[in-house]
């Protein structure tokens, strides 16, 4: 079977490396990818929003199942144009994208049918939604509806800050079409995890939960960036929780958007707030999420073409997706000055002697090979992955792997796995 995989992150190369252990894969194309993606597979040199070259492509080459990475394409309706050709790709349609590609299209969804999330309003125009604001008072979060690739989201800890990013949104209209129409949410407390879900459209089967570092530097602090470290399974999610995850938020998400007449076919992926044990929407995503798929996916023992075979001829219910029983703790190694301002093109040093090492995979994210060299390309850089047993044990194994890895200005947080290892410890 020939596969191709859209996108160049980390995500991207883990499920290279995933694929690639299916006993039907034969050939993988990976585009656009990265140094790591081409270690495993080969990369074509489209970008992974050009569908219409991703479409000419897959044809000629004749490839038997597709995968997408990142959520522009879906949202931009790259499914619908491979279905419409008679190729086989694996995640949600256009309509279905919608979930993770408009925030009011989502939270109006959860409002109708009682899927818990934060108490919100969503405005076409700046002047309400400051009145809002004004009303409801801080802290208080500002959306955009749209993708604004992470930063379309402000945390604001006063009335001040929020007015002035609806005015950024709304005025200055710094993510365009994005930003055409907010989502004001009520600020909730309690700790984030992720909850990954494949779904054919009429079953719906959580992966293990995983929990990602979004802040920059350690504590939590510092500005949001795509994801610094993550691990699972998340301990936050035990299985009580879980049980309410999919009884109040998974199946009844998916029994929306069928009543909606949207079929979903894909991975669900459920950003939640966990508070007391009660789970909350912050967002939904309609992919694998980045650096979530660099821990989830190594700890699947089903092979991923099958699951995603199933999920295609909607005969998930007959699978039974199994998992191995360790940890996978992933830290994030990335350009210094990352989420803001970075220079690339350092040499990215240690990598190969990682490489022996059964336990540690290395996921590249933003690499290149530049004059036979390995270099930075990109904010974040690559994940150390580690498997083992236990959270402790992991969590060093994955920072002795981060030591040997050396680039200029290599910053990364001291505190994956933290939260998880206080509840292991206590
Ligand atoms: P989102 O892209 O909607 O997940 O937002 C990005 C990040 O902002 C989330 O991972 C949270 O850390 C934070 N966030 C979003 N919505 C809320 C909320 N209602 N309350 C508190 N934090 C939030
Ligand atoms: N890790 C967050 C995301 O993939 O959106």
């Amino acid at each position: 079977m020939k596969i191709l995989i859209i996108g160049s992150g980390g995500r991207e190369h883990t499920l290279a490396w995933k694929l690639q252990q299916s006993s039907k894969v034969k050939q993988i194309y990976v585009a656009p990818g990265n140094a790591g993606t081409a270690e495993v597979a080969e990369n074509v040199d489209i970008a992974s929003e050009d569908i219409e070259e991703l479409l000419n492509f897959a044809q000629q080459e004749e490839i038997d199942l597709t995968f997408v990475g990142p959520e522009a394409p879906l949202v931009a309706g790259i499914v619908d144009r491979f279905e419409a050709e008679g190729l086989r790709i694996f995640g949600p349609n256009q309509k279905a994208a919608q979930l993770e590609g408009s925030k009011v299209f989502s939270k109006n969804l959860m409002q109708k049918y009682d899927i818990p999330t934060g108490e919100y309003s969503s405005f076409a125009e700046p002047k309400a939604a400051i009145e809002y604001i004004k009303e409801k008072g801080a802290p208080i979060v500002v959306k955009a509806e749209g993708l604004a690739a992470g930063k379309g989201v402000v945390v604001a800890e006063e009335v001040k800050e929020a007015v002035e990013a609806v005015e950024k949104i709304m005025v200055e209209q710094k993510f365009g079409r994005a930003g055409e129409r907010i989502v004001v949410e009520e600020f909730l407390t309690g700790e984030e995890a992720t909850v990954l879900a494949f779904t054919d459209g009429k079953h719906i089967i959580p992966m293990l939960p995983s929990q990602d570092h979004k802040p920059a530097y350690d504590g939590d602090q510092g500005p949001n960036t795509g994801g610094m470290g993550a691990y699972a399974p998340a301990p936050v999610v035990d299985e009580e929780v879980l049980q309410k995850v999919y009884n109040r938020i998974l199946e009844p998400t998916l029994a929306a958007l069928n009543k909606e007449g949207i079929e979903f076919k894909g991975v669900i992926y459920s950003g939640l707030m966990i508070e007391d044990g009660e789970p909350k929407v912050l967002e939904y995503n309609v992919r694998f999420g980045d650096p979530e798929a660099q821990v989830v996916l190594p700890l699947l023992e089903t092979d991923l073409v099958e699951i995603a075979e199933a999920v295609i001829e909607e005969r998930l219910e007959e699978l039974i997706i199994k998992w191995s029983g360790d940890t996978a703790v992933a830290v994030v190694m990335a350009s210094d000055g990352y989420p803001i301002e970075y220079e690339t093109g350092k040499e990215i040093t240690g990598v190969e002697s990682l490489a022996k090492q059964k336990d540690i995979n290395v996921f590249q994210a933003g690499t290149a090979n530049k004059d036979g060299k390995l270099v930075t390309d990109g904010g974040r850089v690559l994940a150390v992955t580690a498997l083992g047993d236990g959270y402790r044990d992991t969590i060093d194994k994955s920072y002795q792997g981060v030591e040997k890895i050396d680039f200029e200005g290599a910053h990364y947080r001291s505190d994956i796995g933290h939260k998880a290892l206080t509840r292991e410890e206590s």
